[in-house]
This record gives C-alpha cells, sequence and structure tokens, in this order.
C-alpha cells in the first residue's frame, strides 16, 4: 500500500478489485462514463486508454450532427440563418466553453482549421524574427509535425533551421526536462530568442511544463511564448490567460472528443487583439461581421481571436464538438482534474509493483503531467500494444519504445486501470 496525496484528497491506494469498484462507486463524475461510446471486441466493451490518441464517442455528436443534417434537408442555403443552431454565427456557440475549458476570455479564443495550420498562423502573428533575434526554442522531442512547422517558419524568413531552431533535452541519464533548464536556457539566448513554442503536455513523455514561468522568462527577454496543447487540452486545468501566454493552439479529437482529424482552437492573449496592423493572414471570416456580406475589397479585422479565422467553418464537426464540450461545462475542467489526479495516480501505484517488467517514463509529480503516463516494458513494446489490442485493451505505441496509457476522466474509472494492470501484469 502507499500514501498518495493529490489535491486535497488523501487516499490509500490498495491493489484490490473492491477497492477500485468502491472508489467508482464515490466517484462523483461517473455518470459521464455512460454519456460514450466504447469500442467492443468479441462483443466486449474494451478497455479504452487511448484517449490521448483519439477520444471516445460521445453519444449525443450523432443527435448533433444529424440534426444539421435534417436542417440542411429543410432550409438549403436559408439553414445558415434559419437552422436551429444558425450556420453563420455557428463557432459562436462554442466560444464560452471553449474559453471556460483553457481559462481564457471569449474573446481570446476562436475554434477553426486544424492545429497545425493554426500553429502556421500564430507563427506568421508571433515569429517576426530579425537578423539578431531569430531564434525558436522548442523542446527535444516534440511532435514531428510541430518541428516542421517551426523549421519550415525559419526557412520561410531565410533562416538555417540547424541556426534558427534550439531544441532542449533532458540532462543525461534523465527521461524528462528540468523546468529550471528551460529557464535558463531562454536566459541564456536573450537578445537571440524571437519565440518559445513549447508542447504541453509533450506527447510522448506526458510531461507537462509550468507554462506560467516560462512565459515570464520568455517575455522578461523580449520573445513571445506558445504553446501546443494538443495533449493539455481537456486533460489539465488550464489559465492561459493569467498565465500570460501569447498564444495556444490545440486540436479537439484527444481529450476533447470531437471526432478524427476534427477542428483545432486558438488563443490569442488579449493584449494582441484589436490591432489592425499585427502581421496576419487573413480571410473573409475575419472581417467584421456586420460589413462581412457587403463584400468590400478591404479587410476590416474583428477585435477578437476571430480576426484569424480564415474560410467560413465546417458544421458537421462544429457540431460534434459543442456535443462534447457541452460534457465539459456540466463536469467542469477543475473536477475532472480532480478526479484525474486520483485515477492516474492509482495507475502508477499498480504499475510501480510491477518495476522488474513496466518503467515509468512520466514525472511523478502530479502538476508535472496530465491523465497520461508513458512506459517502457521489457520486451517488444509494439507486439505487446498489438496483442493487448486483439484482447480488447486499447493503448498506443510510439516509436522507439514507448507504450502510452490515458485514463481519461471523463470515461474511464478505477476498475478499467485495475482491469488494465492486471492484463499487463498477465504478460510480464
Ligand atoms: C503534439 C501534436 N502536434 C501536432 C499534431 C498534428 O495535428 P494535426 O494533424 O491535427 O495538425 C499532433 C497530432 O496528434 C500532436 O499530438
Amino acid at each position: 500500500m502507499s500514501d498518495n496525496t493529490m489535491s486535497a484528497t488523501k487516499v490509500k491506494y490498495e491493489n484490490t478489485a473492491e477497492f477500485a469498484e468502491k472508489m467508482d462507486e464515490q466517484d462523483p463524475l461517473k455518470e459521464y462514463r455512460g454519456e460514450f461510446l466504447f469500442p467492443k471486441v468479441n462483443d466486449k466493451q474494451c478497455l479504452y486508454f487511448a484517449g490521448n490518441s483519439l477520444g471516445l464517442q460521445p453519444k449525443k455528436v450523432r443527435q448533433f450532427i444529424v440534426e444539421e443534417l435534417e436542417d440542411w434537408e429543410q432550409w438549403g442555403v436559408e439553414g445558415h440563418f434559419e437552422a436551429r443552431h444558425p450556420w453563420l454565427p455557428y463557432h459562436e456557440f462554442l466560444t464560452d466553453s471553449t474559453a471556460r475549458l483553457v481559462g481564457a476570455k471569449p474573446e481570446e479564443v476562436v475554434v477553426m482549421n486544424t492545429l497545425t495550420v493554426n500553429l502556421h498562423l500564430m507563427m506568421v502573428t508571433f515569429y517576426r524574427p530579425d537578423k539578431t533575434r531569430f531564434k525558436i526554442l522548442v523542446e527535444g522531442g516534440s511532435f514531428p509535425s510541430d518541428k516542421y512547422a517551426v523549421d519550415s517558419q525559419a526557412r520561410f524568413h531565410g533562416f538555417d533551421p540547424k541556426e534558427a531552431i534550439v531544441e532542449l533535452w533532458p540532462r543525461d541519464g534523465e527521461k524528462t526536462l528540468r523546468h529550471e533548464d528551460i529557464t535558463s536556457k531562454i536566459e541564456e539566448l536573450k537578445d537571440s530568442l524571437a519565440l518559445v513554442m513549447l508542447g504541453n503536455v509533450n506527447y510522448l513523455t506526458g510531461q507537462a511544463f509550468d507554462l506560467k514561468n516560462i512565459a515570464s522568462a520568455a517575455q522578461k527577454v523580449g520573445a513571445f511564448c506558445g504553446t501546443n496543447l494538443a495533449h493539455g487540452a481537456g486533460n489539465l486545468h488550464l489559465k492561459l490567460h493569467d498565465w500570460g501566454l501569447d498564444f495556444a493552439v490545440w486540436c479537439s479529437y484527444k481529450y476533447l472528443n470531437s471526432g478524427p482529424g476534427s477542428l483545432a482552437g486558438c488563443f490569442i492573449h488579449e493584449r494582441h487583439l484589436g490591432q489592425k496592423d499585427i502581421p496576419r493572414f487573413e480571410g473573409w471570416w475575419g472581417t467584421n461581421k456586420k460589413t462581412r456580406f457587403q463584400m468590400g475589397p478591404d479587410f476590416d479585422p474583428i477585435p477578437t481571436a476571430e480576426a484569424w479565422q480564415l474560410s467560413n467553418p465546417p458544421i458537421f464537426q462544429l457540431a460534434a464538438l459543442r456535443a462534447s464540450l457541452e460534457l465539459f461545462d456540466k463536469a467542469t475542467i477543475s473536477e475532472l482534474r480532480k478526479k484525474s489526479e486520483l485515477l492516474t495516480g492509482y495507475l502508477e501505484f499498480l504499475l510501480e509493483q510491477m518495476t522488474e517488467y513496466i518503467q515509468i517514463t512520466t514525472p511523478k509529480d502530479p502538476t508535472q503531467r496530465g491523465c497520461q503516463l508513458s512506459v517502457t516494458v521489457g520486451g517488444d513494446a509494439k507486439a505487446l500494444v498489438k496483442d493487448l489490442s486483439k484482447k480488447g485493451v486499447i493503448c498506443d505505441f510510439r516509436e522507439p519504445n514507448i507504450i502510452r496509457l490515458a485514463p481519461t476522466p471523463l470515461y474511464n474509472n478505477f476498475e478499467d486501470v485495475f482491469e488494465l494492470c492486471k492484463v499487463l501484469k498477465s504478460h510480464s
């Protein structure tokens, strides 16, 4: 038995089915599991631990999309005004929920495009290199698309990525970054640093960074600071406005459960809003809503994050996300995070009893991680993940040897975690 202290709660974990059952009975968020559709293998509901990759389908998604299909059938183009949720302002129906989710003011967020597209759009605005200040600080081992994005931005501005992109790696013999190494690197790069661009949570190690202090260190040396919250949105309790980040981007198909390839979010701090001459790529969905349909030639930016919108958005994807965000609004991210710390703590407790077979890469400190634990195993991790999936245990493998296990508080429970570890034990 071990002693785990998480937020205000002190729980003595036990490696028994009865304990897991008791925790589930006491769980104030237990009803949300029933709001989701679980895949089945051999007619049996899967143990699903891949919400870090693709979240499960909320039952309401189908209804919300069908409503839009019906309104399209009934109204044709008039649906832009006459649909139950008119399409013209449809993205606005998601604004307040999105702002609550990431700790922003409503005017600071917008749902649009996909993740890598938004990352590029943000760098158009926030990567403004000159001859001396042109470097971008990223974490070593960032998601490949993020690395391709920063490299190509450097090249686009005429810089060699080998000089412009500074990758920060853990110290020799360590698996994750030390916070003091991030801030001291920022201080060292000083006048040469244009942008700090970190993922939060890191997709591979599961490490979450202290964004507040990193943003403050970056801004102290005159650099902008942005983050990719692909693995943080819907997972961590974020306070983007108060932390003072310049921008953030995230996708909605992982912890936000809005379906494969679905839309992305974007945060731009209010201090950058309402500036007509800020560098930005522009399209008609970013111009003044009152005059947009006068079809004039000049762009008049909306004084919110909406000014960065390019196109009229895909309504079916927005409908899926709206269904999912309703659940987050009801459950609240602060309560979800409390459960998440307990649930991931339980997974950690059980895995630590198999140390001869499984090693955890993700930091132990709950403030430095979300729900995901990344682990290595003795033996072929890729083959193990394949084998598990045939048995109805879904998690994922990432090169070179990492298995990611993400108990998500909306639809996973303690019995799932207990069962998962029982299966893992049988493979050890
Ligand atoms: C950290 C991170 N960055 C970028 C991406 C790429 O996202 P997209 O294909 O939506 O642009 C992903 C996708 O999983 C990711 O996890």
